[in-house]
């Protein structure tokens, strides 16, 4: 069941805006999903196109750090994972603007937005990937922070994000284990190969912490964002529940995670940690990070690129239509 915002009164007048309103609430509170025909306030729809279009854009740029290890992976086995991950992305991406399409914006004007810079992408891909290692690093930490973040957001209240999600989620899992299995290899080969996981590993726990927003003081969309079902997790639960998931992982690893505040806190049943540097993370955001501007151009670039294969789709689409009207009109 969805909102009954279709119905009209006996009278033959459409419900009001207090009735659509109220309709909509009580599908919230019944844990039922928005669809795209029902009826929306225009902020939450706002605020699902820019969720939904700052995780596409984040799918389609997080294909850049990888992407650039494709031609150098050390087997042919480890280049057939790596080239099936970085294509998992680029359909995740898909699946997400079709999402955001839904609700009447068009995936042009969300791709110029991006190369404008005038949405954001997830922080953690303006990090540069220095070694092999940082492959398996990023699926054991960015996936896995990842799946964090994702797995909630199946419950999420709209429809067509939430049914995504849970395609999205399932490749996540895949990706969070093939790194995780390329770290516990090298962990297993020589010295310079553990010291490489290690040097690695320090370079991305705090920009993956981060991957989680704002400390909950810090992010004012949470709580709005919460009383909708877009968001089921606050910013820090979530981080917690990430550095809860990591230490054994990192133990079974034979690791360091680079935070001397980590500890285990009996009474609270939670590690302790320490927080990522904000001020970094905000510097990052707003454009000034190791590789924001790289990221942007190249795509930029590939869009560019792909302008003739939009203009020959469009023009085939066209031409077939024209087809069918003339064969209906003879
Ligand atoms: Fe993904
Ligand atoms: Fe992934």
């Amino acid at each position: 069941m969805t909102a009954q915002t279709q119905e009209t009164r006996p009278d033959g007048e459409g419900p009001d805006e207090a009735e659509l309103l109220a309709a909509f609430d009580a599908t919230i509170a019944r844990h039922d999903r928005i669809e795209p025909r029902d009826w929306m306030p225009e902020k939450y729809r706002s605020t699902l196109v820019r969720q939904i279009a700052q995780h596409a854009h984040s799918e389609i740029i997080g294909m850049q750090p990888e992407g650039n290890w494709i031609t150098r992976a050390p087997s042919l086995r480890r280049k057939a994972i790596l080239l099936a991950k970085v294509q998992d992305e680029a359909g995740h991406g898909l699946y997400l603007y079709s999402a955001c399409e839904t609700l009447g914006v068009s995936r042009q004007e969300l791709t110029l937005k991006l190369v404008e810079g005038r949405q954001k992408y997830s922080s953690i891909f303006n990090y540069p990937t220095l070694s092999y290692a940082d492959v398996g690093t990023i699926g054991w930490l960015v996936d896995g922070a990842a799946i964090c973040n994702q797995v909630p957001l199946c419950r999420t209240s709209y429809g067509p994000y939430g049914r995504a999600m849970i395609r999205v989620c399932k490749e996540e899992s895949f990706h969070q284990r093939q790194g995780f299995e390329l770290l516990s290899t090298m962990m297993r080969g020589t010295d310079e190969q553990r010291a490489m996981v290690q040097e690695s590993v320090d370079r991305f726990w705090w920009p993956a912490l981060m991957m989680f927003g704002p400390p909950d003081d810090d992010s004012p969309n949470t709580e709005q964002s919460m009383a909708w079902g877009i968001k089921r997790d606050t910013n820090d639960e979530l981080r917690q529940k990430f550095v809860d998931m990591s230490v054994p992982q990192a133990e079974a690893l034979g690791v360091t995670l680079p935070d001397d505040g980590l500890v285990w806190n009996a009474e609270r049943g939670h590690h302790d940690f320490s927080q990522p540097d904000w001020d970094e993370f905000y510097a990052v955001v707003k454009g000034s990070g190791p590789c924001n501007a790289q990221r942007i151009a190249h795509r930029r670039r590939a869009h560019e690129d792909g302008a003739w294969v939009r203009d020959a789709a469009t023009a085939f689409a066209r031409r077939q239509q024209e087809t069918v009207q003339r064969g209906s009109a003879s």
